[in-house]
């Protein structure tokens, strides 16, 4: 576990899902108190245990001790009561990718946090700049971006708002590099951001090659991984990341660009429609298995 030299030592969480539970541990692991905010008792420990069983994994790998996992799980606190937040040195929202619904709680906690307590955003594929419109004192909003499991991929974008605050911005860096084998990278605010807005075109092309029968879905994997050196080929990729979120994605960035990178292929929309998710329901382009039960 490493101890950080950043200025933020403790944390609000908003949204204790796939995200908000990977990064309350990666923040809890570098010393930090973390409080998780959701809506309700169930999401709080689904969110803790699902922690436990992370940092599980770490003490059966010799990674982490069992006293360690204490330490980490000690400093996260659940709650569903915003006022638990008024002390905070930061909050980082990680809620349901609905820009409604993000603009609705964060002007709910600038009423309970300091008026200079950065209010900060893990959205994939919404503005931030448009986030931080409306909110008092938008130069404290910026986005602090991470990748799916936070605890293991190393890159976080630092997402600079046209509204953000430039010394804010450097305090963001310096606690990605406080976060232990974490490197920040300051971008844009700008669809998709970096990582994503090169990665939706990626992906939009290697469907279309599949749909044009370049090559079968196994060896286009193959290629790539072996071919460049990817840890993951595209399709495989894919199924992980849920046909529908990249669907949904890739159609914010069309929607906000008209870049036709960003045109969600036929062959995806098609999938979608029906019912091919990826390995969520054990259809995608490289998970064939029967849902009934049946082989
Ligand atoms: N899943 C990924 O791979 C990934 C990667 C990077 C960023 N993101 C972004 O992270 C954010 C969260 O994604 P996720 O995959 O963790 O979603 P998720 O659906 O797993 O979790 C969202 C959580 O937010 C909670 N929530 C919703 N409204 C709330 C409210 N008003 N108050 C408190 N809690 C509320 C839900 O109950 C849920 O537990 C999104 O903005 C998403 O775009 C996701």
């Amino acid at each position: 576990m490493s101890e950080s030299h950043s200025d933020f030592r403790t944390i609000g969480v908003l949204g204790f899902g796939v995200m908000g539970a990977g990064i309350a541990q990666v923040f809890a692991a570098s010393g930090r108190e973390v409080v998780v905010l959701d809506t309700d008792q169930d999401r709080i420990d689904a969110g803790i245990a699902a922690v436990a069983a992370f940092l599980d994994g770490g003490v059966v790998r010799g990674k982490i001790t069992e006293d360690d996992k204490a330490t980490i799980l000690g400093r996260i606190t659940g709650t569903t009561s915003l006022a638990v937040l008024s002390g905070v040195d930061a909050v980082l929202e990680s809620v349901t990718e609905n820009a409604e619904v993000k603009k609705a709680l964060l002007a709910q906690v600038a009423t309970v946090v300091g008026e200079q307590t950065p209010l900060l955003t893990n959205t994939s594929a919404l503005s931030v700049t448009d986030l931080a419109a409306g909110l008092p004192n938008p130069s404290r909003v910026a986005g602090l971006h991470f990748f799916n499991p936070a605890p293991v991929m190393q890159t976080v974008e630092v997402v600079r708002a046209l509204q953000t605050d430039e010394t804010l911005v450097d305090r963001l860096v310096d606690l990605v590099h406080a976060l232990g084998e974490k490197f920040p990278v300051v971008v844009k605010d700008r669809p998709g951001f970096l990582v994503n807005s090169l990665l939706l075109p990626y992906l939009n092309d290697v469907i279309q090659e599949f749909d044009d029968g370049l090559a079968t879905a196994e060896d286009i994997d193959v290629a790539l991984e072996l071919g460049l050196g990817y840890k993951t080929g595209p399709l495989k990729m894919l199924d992980t990341i849920g046909l529908d979120v990249h669907l949904r994605a890739t159609e914010a960035a069309y929607e906000a660009t008209a870049d036709a990178r960003y045109a969600p292929p036929p062959l995806l929309r098609q999938m979608v429609t029906a019912g091919r998710l990826g390995n969520k329901n054990g259809h995608g382009f490289r998970t064939e298995q029967p849902t009934d039960g049946s082989n």
